[in-house]
């Protein structure tokens, strides 16, 4: 037994162990993040909300893809990629709702871009703002190649065209769920990913999840602490 087996056991609900308890509202962590102004910002062009590849054809077609061809992707295919992860679908007054489902409403994953060639963009690493579908600017340069070094030396990294890095902001699911928040932290990255893969798929385009990765190696090219915030999955997306 170890720590893993552990962490199951002891997240585990049982009916006489589930106690009521109430939430601290006014503790509640924000569900976006926020850069400063001054960062350079790419607003993104809207999404397609219809249409596309049939789901049953793209969902026998999807398959891990580590081999990219060396050219670039359109913005347009980022972009509506990043809308098929995490972007909103329906807002009212009080809600904004995802592509993917996350337990609570709580949206503890946040996706940063590593940009290695994509039409229209410099290569660097950028951060996905969900409520404007935009991208901030984090730092500029070709980091697929050291993003690779902290995926355990898997090329594919470097010879994509971009990269997504999944994150968890975990106190915004723990204000709620406590310890068992990460169970769901990681199914609602699990969600995401997938929803990148049957995009990809879908534009003409290949991934790869990617899980295997030195974990403050990939804190530090996002820019996280790895304590509020840190690196839980990848995937490399190019053209095949
Ligand atoms: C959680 C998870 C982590 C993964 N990590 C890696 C990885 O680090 N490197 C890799 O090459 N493939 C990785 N994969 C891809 C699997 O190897 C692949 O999904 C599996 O072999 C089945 O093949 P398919 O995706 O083509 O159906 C990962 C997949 C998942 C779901």
């Amino acid at each position: 037994m170890g720590y893993g087996d552990d962490f199951q056991r002891l997240s585990k609900y049982g009916r006489d162990t589930l106690n009521g308890r109430s939430l601290d509202w006014a503790a509640k962590p924000p569900l976006y993040k926020k850069y400063p102004p001054n960062l350079e910002r790419i607003e993104l062009e809207p999404p397609e909300r219809e249409g596309g590849a049939p789901l049953f054809s793209i969902l026998q077609e999807r398959r891990s893809k580590r081999r990219f061809l060396n050219r670039p992707v359109t913005l347009k295919a980022l972009s509506q990629i990043l809308w098929c992860c995490q972007g909103i679908t329906l807002a009212n007054e009080h809600h904004q709702f995802r592509a993917a489902p996350s337990a609570g409403g709580l949206f503890p994953i946040e996706t940063y871009c590593v940009v290695n060639l994509v039409e229209g963009i410099k290569p660097g690493v950028y951060h996905y703002q969900v409520p404007y579908h935009a991208l901030v600017l984090l730092k500029e340069g070709q980091f697929g190649p050291e993003l690779a070094q902290a995926a355990l030396g898997q090329a594919m990294m470097s010879t994509a065209a971009f990269n997504l890095v999944w994150s968890a902001m975990l106190g915004r699911s723990k204000w709620k769920y406590e310890q068992r928040a990460y169970r769901y932290i990681y199914l609602d990255a699990g969600h995401i990913a997938q929803n990148s893969a049957l995009a990809a798929v879908a534009l003409g385009l290949g991934s790869c999840q990617v899980g295997a990765f030195f974990d403050d190696e990939a804190n530090s090219i996002i820019g996280v602490d790895g304590e509020e915030e840190t690196a839980i999955y990848m995937t490399a997306i190019g053209p095949i």
